[in-house]
């Protein structure tokens, strides 16, 4: 402590007086100058990273020789096999560091990675290998290419079982993290002893910058004892010893030598304490020839210093011919450091000529006292946006993702992560377009750092278990086309961004699969270590949402006398009094629910028969059932409530201690949306079963804005909710999300949005605001899907909403675009025609330009006419290409909206 104090005085005491130390004439001051490297040894080692490779995970030493602390490699890399060297193998001179390897048979590219790097700072890195049979394989040799982020560093060439290699670079970082890939070029496995990184001051080494990476070749200073490295080098570099030829001689001293102040080097004194001169020549002449490869680049830095006081020594420093420093000749100065680098590379050259010639006034031989030469990696390859890469590191350990996801995600493009498509920006940076991520295990919650890849156009995470919401981050991602979130276990809202996007078909939205989502009543269910108090609270819930409900039918029973209009003569024949069953009655018959004919949105359908052999669907609420029990609380107040032959009518309920259950009217036909698009539909409906299908549910929908007392809105109409019996006459089902109106003509204001995508009414969505209107909207939708046969969302060259689509056609005059191909009926142009616009009017942004219900059904009606006496005959040839010359669409469109929508006033009725 002490001397740190004393240290820290002195550099006081030097930095006041600087300016006027470096006017002094050098020697003079030495004594009290300090080297200002040797400060910061304490502090430059405290960034270091020194990964021994291999040792068993979490463990650390500190080596004895060097006070440093190794560790282990696991934190830094996801993949590899650790192995021991045999010692016999490991040369003796050789530290711990060899004695390990971890090892790559697997993927073809390994990387490690360095996070909480500073982005602009330099640094130091060293990989160091030797096989050592590890494998017992006795490969003659390996050859495997080393990388630094995305550029070839090295090719790790060993063909020697107890030859170490190793390679340093100097870089700086031009990202927040740093990563080191081993890469399988098919000639070994690659593997690796020991790895580190040196954090070191970014004025040292001029010449490496965001652009310039240096790959050391060469580290010499003039002794001849052993090399030197930490803590004689703050920065760990290795200066090995030299073999003086014969005709050298050796000069040291043990004064201390100075840096200059404005170091860029920072050269060890041990290393500048020994230097090196040709006895009896004017000219030293150092040729290098390193490894035969591309070398043709070559960075030197030369360090001098005068050990011999008042001599008068003067040269010129060639490399490869070309003169450094200037041109200018160096007389060194006595025991102060003098460097000389050249900042452009020599280039050409395969060897590395560095020759110091004496001028005519020089007195003495030149002198040298070490070395370096570096080359230059090559930036073959630019690494991905560093945001985009941020997003992917948080990404894979938010998900914990193994795979090959290491190294950059899209750089080089060999090596793009499994699950991602890349493409370049216009400064030709990669940037991340697609990420799939389906079928990948993922748990927890949708992270949003998704929504930092800012070019992102497909995102995939389906069938996984993510939990929890979607963040609305997501719907602001500027290029997101597609969001795929099939079949997982997502809940709550889904973002409104994302809804408009979704409707208006700028993004596909695809979500079945994730019973919860978009839905209201979804309770998170917190997950409690005891079981015993689930149950328990799940009995006492259910008991306590019997018993509510039990007083909620018992009250609308009694309402139910006011609601009527023309209930009556509507009754379906099913409409007994509702009954009440036990739930052995249910298993009874449902011949112990053996039959699953679907799942609604509270639980599971079976199917069973009565005693008289009258055929029901029981919907039973299963105890793990997310939509929760008000939907089917509020689905059997619905049901009760209302009595039509187009709406799907409730048998009788079951309220056992823990069931719960409605028995409905069964459908044998099943839902509209199989209908019209399973392919084992062999006989697909025809135009006038969809046009009756079509005026059936838009009757049943008429009752509930109308017919009933307060009025009801669906808010879930579509195919899927559309039942069809034996006749094909449809009824509307599923009142799980209906809500009651109590004044006809008031606007709702929803706190949740409900519904399904595709038949959301966007205005809705966007301003919040209930009305029958939304309904129209939906049925509009499924009023085109009967037209194309098509889903309300598709893929047609890129993916589209039906509205948007048929418009689109439909404005070119072209309705045989758009009828469904396998209507291969004729004359059903001019009705089709009429009902795409009943639809598109219905689908109008403004909901108060939609026409009401019981407009739809009075156009339906027309269209019904139109098609069963005179659609043939108004095809004058029978051909539709006349038809779309003989009437201009837009004419048609306006005459349609003249007709419906002006008249639409206040709830007519
Ligand atoms: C290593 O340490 C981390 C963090 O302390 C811990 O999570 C992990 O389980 C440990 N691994 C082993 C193999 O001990
Ligand atoms: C690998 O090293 C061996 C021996 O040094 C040499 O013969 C061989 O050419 C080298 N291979 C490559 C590809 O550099
Ligand atoms: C190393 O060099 C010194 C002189 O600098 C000499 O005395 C010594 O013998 C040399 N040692 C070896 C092993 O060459
Ligand atoms: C240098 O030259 C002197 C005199 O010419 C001679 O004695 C000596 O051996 C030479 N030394 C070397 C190393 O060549
Ligand atoms: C160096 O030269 C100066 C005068 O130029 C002289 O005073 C000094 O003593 C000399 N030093 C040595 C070590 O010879
Ligand atoms: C480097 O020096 C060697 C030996 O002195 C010589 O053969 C070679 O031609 C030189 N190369 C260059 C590029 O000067
Ligand atoms: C990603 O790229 C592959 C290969 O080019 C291509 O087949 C695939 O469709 C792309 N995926 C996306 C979502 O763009
Ligand atoms: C995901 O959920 C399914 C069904 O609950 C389960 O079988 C599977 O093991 C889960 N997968 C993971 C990775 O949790």
């Amino acid at each position: 402590m002490d001397r740190r104090l004393l240290l820290l005085l002195l550099l006081f005491l030097l930095a006041a007086t600087a300016t006027q130390v470096q006017g002094q004439p050098p020697g003079t001051t030495h004594t009290i100058l300090l080297d200002p490297a040797m400060q910061l040894n304490s502090q430059a080692s405290a960034g270091f990273i020194f990964i021994d490779c291999g040792i068993d995970p979490n463990s650390s030493y500190v080596d004895p020789n060097l006070g440093l602390r190794y560790v282990s490699d696991d934190q830094f890399i996801d993949t590899g096999v650790n192995y021991a060297v045999p010692m016999a193998n490991v040369p003796s001179y050789l530290a711990r560091r060899y004695w390990t390897v971890r090892s790559f048979p697997e993927e073809s590219r390994n990387c490690y990675t360095f996070k909480s790097i500073s982005q602009g700072s330099k640094y130091i890195i060293r990989a160091v290998f030797l096989y050592g049979n590890y494998d017992y394989m006795n490969s003659p040799y390996v050859r495997f290419d080393l990388y630094l982020g995305v550029n070839l560093w090295k090719t790790i060439n060993l063909t020697d079982p107890s030859e170490n290699i190793f390679t340093e670079t100097v870089s700086e970082a031009t990202a927040d993290v740093i990563s080191v890939c081993l890469v399988n070029t098919g000639h070994g496995t690659p593997f690796i002893s020991g790895l580190d990184l040196r954090p070191v001051p970014t004025s040292l080494y001029p010449q490496v910058n965001s652009l310039t990476t240096l790959v050391n070749l060469y580290r010499i200073y003039m002794g001849n004892s052993s090399w030197i490295r930490y803590p004689d080098d703050p920065y760990d570099r290795n200066w090995f010893d030299f073999d003086t030829p014969p005709s050298w001689s050796v000069t040291s001293t043990n004064s201390s030598v100075q840096n200059q102040m404005q170091d860029q080097f920072r050269p060890p004194q041990k290393v500048m304490q020994i230097a090196a001169y040709p006895t009896n020549s004017t000219t030293l002449h150092l040729s290098l020839a390193p490894d035969p490869g591309d070398l043709t680049e070559f960075y030197t830095v030369l360090y001098f210093s005068e050990l011999q006081p008042n001599a008068t020594r003067q040269f010129l420093i060639y490399l490869n011919g070309a003169l450094l420093n200037d041109g200018r000749p160096l007389a060194p100065t006595y025991l102060l450091s003098d460097v000389v680098f050249n900042s452009n590379p020599s280039l050409g050259f395969s060897e590395c000529n560095i020759t110091l010639v004496e001028t005519r006034s020089s007195m003495l031989p030149p002198i040298i006292n070490s070395f370096e030469v570096f080359t230059a990696m090559r930036n073959a390859n630019v690494a991905s946006n560093s945001l985009d890469v941020d997003a992917m590191l948080a990404i894979k350990g938010w998900y914990l993702v193994r795979r090959n996801w290491m190294g950059d995600p899209c750089s080089p493009q060999a090596y793009t992560w499994v699950g991602l498509n890349c493409t370049l920006n216009n400064s030709g940076v990669p940037m991340i377009t697609a990420v799939n991520l389906s079928y990948s295990g993922l748990t927890g919650k949708i992270t949003s750092s998704f929504a930092n890849l800012s070019a992102l156009q497909y995102l995939d995470l389906s069938h996984n278990n993510l939990t929890g919401s979607i963040p609305d981050a997501l719907g602001y991602l500027p290029s997101l086309r597609v969001l795929d979130l099939t079949d997982n276990q997502l809940r709550g809202a889904i973002p409104s961004v994302l809804l408009e996007k979704s409707q208006n078909g700028s993004i596909t939205l695809r979500t079945e699969g994730n019973i919860c989502l978009g839905g209201d009543s979804c309770k998170t269910v917190k997950k409690k270590k005891n079981l015993a108090v689930i149950v328990i609270a799940c009995v006492v819930a259910v008991v306590c949402v019997c018993l509510v409900a039990i007083i909620l039918l018992c009250i609308l029973k009694k309402r139910k006398a006011k609601c009527t209009v023309n209930e009556l003569q509507n009754r379906g024949k099913y409409h007994l009094e509702n009954r009440k069953f036990s739930y052995k009655e249910l298993e009874f018959i449902t011949d112990n629910f053996s039959k699953i004919i679907g799942k609604g949105g509270f639980g599971i359908v079976y199917y069973g028969h009565l005693e008289d052999a009258t055929e029901v669907a029981v919907k039973l609420l299963t105890k793990s059932s997310l939509q929760g029990k008000e939907d089917f609380l509020s689905e059997a107040e619905h049901l009760t409530r209302v009595h039509h032959k187009n709406l799907v009518s409730l048998v009788g309920y079951c309220m056992d201690e823990d069931h719960l259950a409605l028995v409905c009217e069964f459908m044998p036909k099943g839902n509209l949306k199989e209908y019209l698009r399973a392919s084992r539909t062999d006989t697909p409906l025809k135009w006038e079963q969809r046009l009756r299908i079509a005026i059936d549910a838009a009757q049943g929908l008429e009752y509930l804005h109308i017919g009933c007392k307060p009025p009801l809105v669906h808010r879930d109409v579509k195919t899927a909710n559309i039942l069809l019996n034996e006749r094909l006459e449809a009824k509307i089902t599923d009142f799980g999300l209906s809500k009651t109106f109590q004044d006809d003509n008031t606007l709702h204001s929803s706190t949740r949005i409900v519904g399904t995508i595709g038949y959301l009414d966007p205005e809705y969505y966007v301003k919040n605001q209930l009305s029958q209107k939304s309904d129209v909207y939906s049925f509009g939708v499924v009023l085109l899907e009967l037209v194309t046969g098509k889903s309300p969302i598709f893929c047609d060259l890129e993916d589209i909403h039906i509205v948007q689509w048929v418009q689109k056609r439909l404005a070119n005059g072209n309705i045989e675009d758009v009828i469904d191909t396998r209507l291969c009926e004729e004359g059903v142009m001019n009705s089709a025609w009429k009902v795409a616009n009943v639809a598109l009017a219905s689908t109008t942004h403004t909901s108060n330009r939609r026409p009401t219900m019981t407009e739809v059904v009075m156009e339906l009606r027309e269209c019904l006419a139109m098609h069963t006496n005179g659609d043939k005959m108004l095809l004058k040839h029978g051909s539709s290409e006349v038809y779309s010359e003989s009437i201009d669409p837009s004419l048609l469109e306006l005459q349609y909206v003249g007709s419906i929508s002006d008249t639409e006033g206040p709830s007519a009725r």
